[in-house]
């Protein structure tokens, strides 16, 4: 069934409380189900994300012949590292720029021909940061130019191991290569210029491969043993630190607030957005800290809070990455201006935030100035105006970051198209509205 944009409108109201339980993680939701496919035995998830991207990834590794069934938790039967089936149809990516790359990178060690497409955000998103180093590798390419998707891409179980610096400073690129390494003779050797998420690495190490990292003065280097083997390992998915940012920011922001969010993912490389907010004058408690299958979880409290603007540095980007259309939003209720140093990358997520941002920004009357790679932000010391429909270029994150601004204004805002939340933070509208937040489907 294909349906036209759906349209959703915030509008201020009461304070923001209650008790929010967040959706899995989408970057360990992608790992779990590709590594499962990988392994010989059965992967069992819990707490997988149950987003289109997600479904997008499953859907793939079904079409390459893993078993994946759908329950209290999720199972995946695996074919082993280079055992993977010639699938009989396109690969279809949908939104998900992790999913099409990191499945490049598994794709790289089979012994066949696969084509891979997306929707028409992922078909503008640059391939060649992969293509590049897997072509080093041994893979082969067919794309349109730029090294835009639909591409075709042959793979082979003999590739050779990889051995440099990463093309740029992303998890995305990092994970693909790792990904192929499994398949290299070899071992394979990933220089990362700054070190960004880390949760392929911790994931492959459980499920037994032969991974080492260590600090050089070049930058985090790793290390993997090629024609590994791994084993079916449990994976359990902590709560998305990503997705947690939109209800805490907006309990920041609603004057009375105080939301609970348990169990959410501190990966060190995902929690940049946090350091900031406190830099900003945030209250932000994080309570119980604890470990849950590699990878460390806390629970979180926020309260409203006065902000302050501040200046981001360039090196915290990897850490914050996807996190800077809610900063921004952050940063026009703040006293004021917010400037975010080395986010070029953004141009290049599903839509160009830099320009999404700044155009919906100054349509809410808040004042912003843009560059290639940094934004300001100058804060209007509380509400923004607000009153306007702002355009999400099926961007999630976009989406949900201008609506939690509504709540934050005085006229309340409007999105054009609330589908792309979907993708990664289904229910985004029914939790906020279990927080009271005036969050609705509009027109
Ligand atoms: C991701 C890495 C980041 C991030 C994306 C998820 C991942 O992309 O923006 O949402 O799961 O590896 P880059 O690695 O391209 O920065």
């Amino acid at each position: 069934m294909v349906t036209g944009p759906r349209a959703m409108a915030a509008r201020p109201g009461g304070p923001l409380t209650g008790t929010l339980s967040v959706p899995g993680d989408k970057s360990i939701s992608h790992r779990a189900l590709m590594l499962g496919a990988l392994s010989v035995g059965e992967t069992a998830i819990t707490g997988l994300l149950d987003a289109e991207d997600v479904q997008a990834t499953a859907a793939a590794v079904e079409a390459l012949g893993a078993t994946v069934e759908r329950g209290d938790s999720t199972r995946v039967w695996g074919r082993g590292v280079s055992g993977l089936a010639e699938p009989a149809d396109v690969l279809d990516m949908g939104n998900a720029g992790t999913a099409a790359r990191l499945m490049l990178g598994v794709l790289a060690g089979q012994p066949f021909t696969a084509f891979m497409t997306g929707d028409a955000s992922l078909r503008r998103r640059p391939m060649n940061r992969v293509i590049e180093p897997l072509s080093r590798m041994g893979a082969q390419f067919l794309a349109r130019s730029g090294g835009r998707l639909p591409l075709a891409i042959t793979g082979r179980p003999d590739l050779l191991p990889y051995d440099g610096a990463l093309p740029v400073a992303s998890a995305q690129v990092k994970s693909a290569i790792l990904l192929a390494g499994l398949a290299a003779p070899g071992e394979t050797r990933v220089v990362e210029p700054a070190p960004t998420r880390d949760h392929t690495e911790r994931m492959l190490r459980a499920f037994g491969a032969d991974l080492s990292v260590q600090d050089t003065d070049a930058g985090r280097e790793i290390r993997l043993t090629g024609e590994a083997e791994l084993d079916a390992r449990p994976v359990q998915v902590p709560a998305d630190p990503s997705s947690a940012a939109f209800p805490l920011v907006a309990a920041l922001l609603v004057p009375g607030s105080e939301v609970h969010l348990p169990a959410i993912g501190m990966n060190p490389h995902r929690t940049g957005l946090f350091t900031t907010l406190r830099e900003m004058g945030a209250a932000i408690e994080v309570a119980n800290e604890r470990e849950q299958a590699g990878e460390a979880i806390a629970d979180i409290t926020a309260r409203t809070s006065r902000l302050r603007g501040v200046a981001v540095p360039a090196e915290r980007a990897p850490s914050m990455i996807d996190e800077y259309p809610i900063l921004a939003v952050a940063a026009a209720c703040a006293d004021g201006p917010t400037t975010m140093h080395g986010v070029g990358e953004l141009r290049v997520k599903e839509s160009d935030r830099l320009a999404a941002l700044a155009e919906g920004l100054t349509a809410c009357g808040v004042p912003v100035e843009a560059g290639d790679d940094w934004l300001t932000v100058h804060g209007c010391g509380g509400p923004v105006p607000g009153g306007e429909t702002v355009a999400t270029h099926m961007d999630h994150r976009i989406a949900m970051s201008f609506l939690v601004l509504g709540l934050a204004s005085r006229h309340g805002t409007a999105i054009d198209d609330a589908g792309a939340i979907a993708t990664s933070f289904p229910g985004f509208a029914e939790l906020m509205q279990r927080a009271r937040a005036g969050i609705a489907a509009a027109g």
